[in-house]
C-alpha cells in the first residue's frame, strides 16, 4: 500500500501539491485526473522519490520513501514517463534490459532471457530487440517502456499518460494490457491520463487533483454520477472535445 500524507511542493512559490494525501490500495488500479500543469506528474514522481516534497511524507509498504530507503523501495515501483525516456543510440533490447545490466549486475544471457519475456508479457515480438527506439511506433514504444518497467517484477507501477498520442485503438490496447498486467501480475497500478475512456474503462477508483489537493475520489461509478463541479467540468469538456 502506498499512503501519501500531508504532502506539500512548492514550485516558484507556488503550492503545486498542497498538504495533499491519498491512500494507494493493494491491487487497485487507480486513475488521478486534472488539468494540464496541476500537478499530476509532480504527484507520480513523489512517490517514486524523484520529487522531494518540503513537507509530509510518503509510505510505502509502511516504509518512508525519503531518505535511505529510497533505492531499496523504487525498485518495487515501475514508473512509466509521459516522455519515453528512451535512450536513442541503444536498441530496444539494451533500453529494456539497462536496469539488469547496470543496477543489479544480472549475467547478459539471463538478461537476454528476462528481456524477451518481458517483451512476450507486453506482446512484443522479440525482434523488436534490434530496433532502436526511432523506429518503433508510439503504442509500441509504450509497449516496450512497460516491458522496461516490469522485467524488475515490481509491486507498483505508475503510468504517466500512457494512451496520450495514441490513435484510439492502439489506445485500447495499452489499456487492455495495463489491465491485464494489474489481474494476472498483482501490480497495484496508478496512472494519469487526460482520456476519461480509459479512466472509466479499467479504474477502480478515480481521484481528481485541484489546486493542490484531491477534490474528488471515488469508485468509476461514484464519477461518472458525480455533481462535483470540478468533475462537471472536466466531464463536459472532455464529451465537448470528443464528441461522445
Ligand atoms: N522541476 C520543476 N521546476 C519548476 N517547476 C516545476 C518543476 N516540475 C514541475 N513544475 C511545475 O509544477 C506544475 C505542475 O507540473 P506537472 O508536470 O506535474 O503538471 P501535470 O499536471 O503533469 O501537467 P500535464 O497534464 O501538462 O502533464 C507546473 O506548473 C510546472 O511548471
Ligand atoms: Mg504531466
Amino acid at each position: 500500500m502506498v499512503v501519501i500524507k500531508n504532502i506539500t511542493k512548492i514550485y516558484n512559490d507556488r503550492k503545486v501539491l498542497d498538504n495533499l494525501s491519498l491512500e494507494i490500495k493493494d491491487g487497485e488500479i487507480i486513475t488521478i485526473i486534472g488539468k494540464s500543469g496541476i500537478g499530476k506528474s509532480v504527484l507520480l514522481k513523489s512517490i517514486v522519490g524523484l520529487v522531494r516534497p518540503e513537507k509530509g511524507k510518503i509510505l510505502i509498504d509502511d516504509i518512508p520513501i525519503m531518505g535511505k530507503h529510497v533505492y531499496s523501495l523504487r525498485r518495487k515501483i515501475g514508473f512509466i514517463f509521459q516522455k519515453s525516456g528512451f535512450i536513442e543510440s541503444l536498441n530496444v533490447g539494451e533500453n529494456v534490459g539497462l536496469a539488469l545490466k547496470y543496477i543489479h549486475n544480472v549475467p547478459s544471457g539471463e538478461i537476454r532471457e528476462r528481456v524477451i519475456d518481458a517483451l512476450k508479457k507486453v506482446e512484443l515480438d522479440p525482434k523488436v530487440t534490434e530496433l532502436f527506439p526511432s523506429n518503433l511506433s508510439g503504442g509500441m514504444l509504450k509497449r516496450a517502456a512497460i516491458a522496461r518497467a516490469i522485467i524488475l517484477n515490481p509491486r507498483y507501477i505508475l503510468y504517466d499518460e500512457p494512451t496520450t498520442g495514441l490513435d484510439p485503438i492502439v489506445s485500447r490496447t495499452i489499456e487492455e494490457l495495463i489491465f491485464n498486467l494489474n489481474k494476472k501480475m498483482n501490480i497495484t497500478s496508478v496512472m494519469v491520463t487526460h482520456d476519461l475512456n480509459s479512466a472509466v474503462g479499467i479504474s477502480d477508483r478515480i481521484a481528481m487533483l485541484s489546486g493542490g489537493k484531491i477534490t474528488f475520489l471515488g469508485s468509476t461509478s461514484d464519477f461518472i454520477n458525480s455533481s462535483n463541479s470540478d468533475i462537471m467540468e472536466f466531464r463536459n469538456s472532455y464529451y465537448l472535445k470528443t464528441g461522445e
